[in-house]
């Protein structure tokens, strides 16, 4: 909230209107869409039910909702299959040799999937897991695999066979998959040998050995083998050596509408992830429409998200939204500026790509790196552009209009979140006109509102609380394990409401306009950290006494980690910089390098209430290099930190 594109986005008054020619071909009419829009903020399930017609049935569904606070089910009675919309009625539709998968490794190798060939490599796959692995619907997997085919693979296999999958970034360190493996009673974990990145061989397989020691319920570990004799572990099996052999026969298991798809761990407000529950009926409900609309997809498209498959824009817009719409996804492995900062350029000419959906910090490092670069490349195959993660500030907005869609393609600055499963604010291209950053209205169906401590709808411009005040078919079950913490979580805050945890404001227009966290969450490069995750991460290092950890404005990732540390009496400071790179190894080692402090300041004291609460704010405006701004009087130690130099 305190970042200086925030104060700019407050004064943005340009808006782009739709192109006549877009209109004209878009998905969604705008003739249509005002009516449309009214009538599903009026009736949000008779939009929904509607919308339910895009994926295939096995059993119809006879109610769409049941809605008991804070627990909703969707289509009631429906039985279908995640991997069947995205496969199955595909290749019966004509699609059989149309590519599904269009992955660039980062030499250049590439790599084509048709439908026909996915739905064959999925069967193999799902009968070794029923077969050879003894895996059925109900149990639970962790998937830990680089950006390759065969992770899409597996998560559809999964699907196919009702194994819930949960699939852990594979950045993530060994003590946060032996958290998520042991939390979500996994069975078996996929891996790979190694992942590529910068040229150089990301390990994976040895970090979950390490990562399942102790753990007993995984009885298996598959490994994807780029290499002939890399190790499997003690209870690993090969990848390929189990599918291969399979038949490419394989019936898609008629799953109830409410079956787990997917677990997803992601960072709140305490020291441990939580594991949001996804559904299958409703989450492909929910995301074929959306990816329909937002990303207009047509037959001859090739889009590409640049998001991993770890987070949860891989999920719904790299696989399941995306697929079951049939249409083509790239996939890269590899990182945006190996060789040079002009790689996602060559790879759009190279492969025509033609709709570009990616985070606001990668459009950053872009501009960083200059106009020069993409102006080398032609980039006459996009049409469309989007962005998803973080508020995008109007310069890089404007920067990725001109020199990215030369003025010509909109852009769909997508707000939504790990918990509501699909896009929820979001211009649609050819309908809406944009402001740059905003992420202007609701998808038809979904009723969302700004309000202020009481829950009482904001007034136009008045800044508040991001809430939604309607049920959507692909929003967050449960947290696995702990419906406490869900309701205490989402549902607490203001009874009724879907409490996002973010702030942002409505303008004139009805334009919302994200300004970001408003509680103990911090957004690094798009990646959401939790601030007491990396604090307890701190505190378990012998030198540390006590730890806190929030974000400062960051020009490039949105925002940085800094930590005020107050070391043990115990401790050895006699060379701080060399304890402060021992601290933030050990975040890595806890964490995953996603979560390295950018800065440590080592302290003696915290400044903290008379309730013994650390005041955040005051250690935010540090962290900023501002003055401790606002009310000090409820400061126990009003000399707030003392450094130690
Ligand atoms: O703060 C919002 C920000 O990202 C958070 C959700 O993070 P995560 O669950 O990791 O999912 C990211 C990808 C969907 C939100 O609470 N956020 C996401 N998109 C936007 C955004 N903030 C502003 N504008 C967006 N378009």
């Amino acid at each position: 909230m305190e970042s200086k594109s925030i104060d700019t986005v407050l004064k943005e008054t340009r808006s782009f209107a739709p192109s006549p020619s877009f209109a004209q071909q878009a998905n969604l009419s705008a003739a249509d869409y005002e009516r449309l829009w009214k009538d599903a903020q009026a009736e949000p399930v008779r939009f929904w039910e509607h919308a339910a017609k895009n994926i295939d049935w096995f059993e119809p569904w006879t109610k769409a909702l049941s809605w008991e606070e804070p627990f909703a089910k969707w289509f009631l009675g429906g039985k279908t299959n995640a991997a069947y919309n995205c496969l199955d009625r595909h290749v019966a539709n004509g699609r059989k040799d149309k590519t599904a998968i269009l992955w660039e490794g980062e030499e250049g190798e590439v790599r084509k999937l048709s439908y026909g060939q996915l739905l064959d490599r999925v069967s193999q796959l799902a009968n070794g897991m029923q077969k050879d692995l003894g895996l059925k619907a109900g149990d639970t997997v962790a998937v830990y695999m680089p950006m390759i085919p065969e992770a899409v693979v597996t998560m559809l296999a999964c699907a196919r066979v009702g194994v819930t999958h949960s699939v852990i970034f594979a950045g993530f360190s060994s003590s946060a998959i032996h958290d998520r493996v042991l939390d979500a009673d996994c069975k078996a974990v996929f891996t790979a040998d190694y992942g590529k990145r910068r040229g150089k061989k990301l390990e994976l397989q040895p970090i979950v050995e390490e990562g399942l020691k102790g753990v007993d319920c995984v009885q298996h570990v598959v490994v994807f083998r780029n290499e002939k004799n890399s190790p499997l572990g003690s209870r690993g099996v090969e990848w390929q050596a189990l599918v291969d052999k399979q038949s490419t026969k394989h019936e898609a298991v008629s799953l109830d509408a409410e079956h787990p798809l997917y677990f997803l761990y992601t960072s709140g407000t305490t020291g441990k992830p939580k594991g949001i529950v996804h559904s299958t009926g409703g989450y492909m409900v929910s995301v074929t429409q959306t990816a329909k609309w937002v990303f207009d997809l047509k037959e001859d498209d090739i889009y590409w998200c640049t998001a991993d498959i770890g987070w949860v824009t891989g999920h719904s817009y790299v696989v399941y939204g995306i697929l079951s719409n049939g249409a083509t996804a790239l996939l890269y492995e590899g990182a945006p500026n190996y060789p040079d900062w002009g790689r996602f350029w060559s790879i759009i000419d190279k492969h025509k790509v033609s709709i570009l959906y990616t985070a606001p910090t990668a459009i950053r490092a872009f501009m960083r790196a200059g106009e020069s670069i993409p102006r080398k490349y032609k980039l006459d195959s996009l049409r469309l552009l989007g962005t998803v993660g973080e508020p995008i500030n109007p310069e890089a907005w404007i920067w990725y209009h001109n020199e990215i869609g030369h003025g010509k393609c909109p852009i769909v600055d997508t707000w939504w979140q790990t918990e509501t499963g699909a896009i929820m604010i979001t211009p649609l291209p050819g309908v809406t006109a944009t402001k740059p950053g905003s992420a202007t209205r609701p998808f038809p169906g979904i009723v969302a509102d700004i309000v202020d401590e009481n829950g009482k709808s904001c007034a136009p411009n008045e800044g508040g609380y991001l809430v939604i005040r309607h049920p959507w078919p692909s929003m967050v079950r449960n947290i696995h394990k702990n419906p406490d913490r869900f309701k205490d979580q989402y549902w607490s805050r203001f009874p009724g409401l879907y409490f996002a945890g973010d702030g942002a404001h409505k303008d004139e227009n009805g334009y919302f306009w994200i300004k970001g966290r408003v509680d103990d969450v911090i957004n690094v490069s798009g990646h959401r950290l939790g601030t007491m995750e990396i604090e307890s991460a701190l505190v378990s290092h012998p030198a540390v006494a006590e730890a806190a950890v929030v974000g400062r404005p960051d020009e490039l990732k949105g925002q940085a980690i800094t930590a005020f540390v107050i070391p043990k009496e115990s401790a050895d400071l006699s060379n701080l910089a060399a304890l402060s790179k021992e601290l933030s190894q050990h975040v890595v080692s806890e964490i995953g390098a996603l979560a390295r402090p950018e800065e440590i300041k080592f302290t003696r004291t915290l400044p903290k209430t008379r309730s013994g609460k650390i005041m955040r704010r005051l250690l935010k405006d540090l962290a900023a290099g501002k003055q401790a701004s606002g009310d000090t009087t409820t400061l126990e130690n009003p000399d707030l930190v003392q450094l130690i130099q």
